[in-house]
């Protein structure tokens, strides 16, 4: 799709097919070894107001916000199809769109009450710019979820995803003073910030840990 801008045509590819390969059986493997499902369920709760407009990016399969109330627009974007075909199916009502979260969100979306970043920024190359593309797709009072990899061995820097599954593509680790700035420079405000578990790298035995914000666009 002409636009998507992930680091390459190779890193592209790479993640959809990998994405692609896991959209039928990501749910029950995924919900073995992730630990935020919780705390996002608790924000949408809090945030999530009749008729409003949720924002999913990254999506995945969508169940994050596939269960919400009917009369809630959901749009969910992912880089991959069947990923996105599996969240379509999952909430037939839904908008899900082909998108890479480092390219602004199309005008033509309309503007989110709501948005959830979480389990994605693990390949955002540019935390600020994403988050400028975020805000600007908000519309005055919106309220964010945004979980970004911090690994505070790393501080903001690299380190291999998967020599496994991905070879050659990168996670992206941001410090806390890294993330607050990357939020204040797209004038999202931070509203909390948490340290916590964020899901179980089997490959390598280790937690994840994300700086996970809750962000209000003024
Ligand atoms: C681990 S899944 C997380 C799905 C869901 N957000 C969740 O937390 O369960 C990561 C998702 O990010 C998507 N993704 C990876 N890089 C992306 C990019 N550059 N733009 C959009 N989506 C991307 C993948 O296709 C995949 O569906």
């Amino acid at each position: 799709m002409a636009g998507l801008s992930v680091g390459g045509p190779g890193e592209r590819a790479a993640l959809q097919g990998y994405y692609d390969d896991f959209a039928d059986h990501y749910v029950p493997g995924w919900r073995s070894i992730q630990y935020y499902g919780p705390l996002v369920a608790d924000f949408l709760l809090r945030a999530v107001t009749p008729e409003c407009r949720v924002l999913d990016l990254g999506c995945g399969p969508g169940q994050l916000t596939r269960d919400l109330a009917p009369d809630v627009s959901v749009t969910g974007t992912d880089l991959s199809p069947r990923m996105l075909e599996e969240a379509r199916r999952g909430r037939p009502q839904g908008r899900y769109e082909l998108h890479d979260l480092h390219d602004p969100l199309p005008a033509a979306w309309g503007r989110f009450d709501v948005v959830v970043a979480v389990g994605c920024l693990e390949f955002c190359r540019d935390l600020a710019g994403t988050l400028r593309h975020l805000a600007a797709a908000c519309a005055p009072g919106a309220r964010l979820l945004v979980g970004a990899v911090e690994d505070r061995a790393v501080g903001t820097g690299r380190r291999e995803f998967s020599a496994d599954g991905l070879p050659g593509i990168d996670m992206h680790c941001y410090d806390a003073t890294a993330q607050l700035a990357a939020a204040s420079a797209a004038g999202l405000s931070p509203w909390s910030y948490r340290y916590v578990p964020a899901w179980r790298h089997e490959e390598y035995a280790y937690v994840v840990q994300y700086g996970l914000w809750e962000l209000r666009r003024g």
